[in-house]
């Protein structure tokens, strides 16, 4: 199983980027193809970690790396893991509006099985959010 992570900023065109329509779709075509993550925006930028077989993963994400929607993408780890660390859904989310959520406490839960430095990455990205 491949796993990557990575970090972009989104853009907003003549309209903000809607979180949601790019949510459905990655539901969607990630179940057909059996991958799963977690995808984390803040209002700002984009964390999204990517877990499957490597064909599936390596073709998914150069879709997503042309996506016009967001810009500077940053690759911060690509691990071979024995098994899926953000378990088995499709895609993981926080609406970056919500009220009355504990960021930090959902990044914890989300990451609980995740390799410590990617569950640190998770939880310096939340912090840096709750900071500012
Ligand atoms: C930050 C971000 C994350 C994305 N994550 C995924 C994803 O996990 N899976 C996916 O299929 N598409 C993802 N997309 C959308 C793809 O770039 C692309 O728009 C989509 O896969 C096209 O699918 P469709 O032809 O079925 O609409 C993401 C886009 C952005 C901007």
């Amino acid at each position: 199983v491949r796993q990557l992570v990575y970090i972009s900023t989104a853009v907003n065109g003549a309209l903000p980027v809607d979180p949601a329509s790019i949510l459905s779709a990655s539901r969607r075509n990630n179940a057909r193809v059996r991958i799963t993550g977690a995808l984390w925006f803040d209002g700002k930028r984009f964390l999204q970690a990517l877990e499957g077989e490597d064909a599936q993963v390596d073709e998914t994400f150069r879709r997503i790396q042309a996506d016009p929607r967001h810009r500077a993408l940053v690759l911060l780890s690509s691990r071979e893991i024995a098994t899926r660390e953000f378990g088995e859904w499709a895609m993981a989310y926080r609406d970056p509006r919500a009220e009355g959520d504990d960021a930090v406490d959902r990044i914890a839960t989300l990451t609980a099985k995740a390799a410590p430095e990617v569950r640190a990455t998770f939880e310096s990205f939340a912090r840096i959010r709750r900071a500012a």
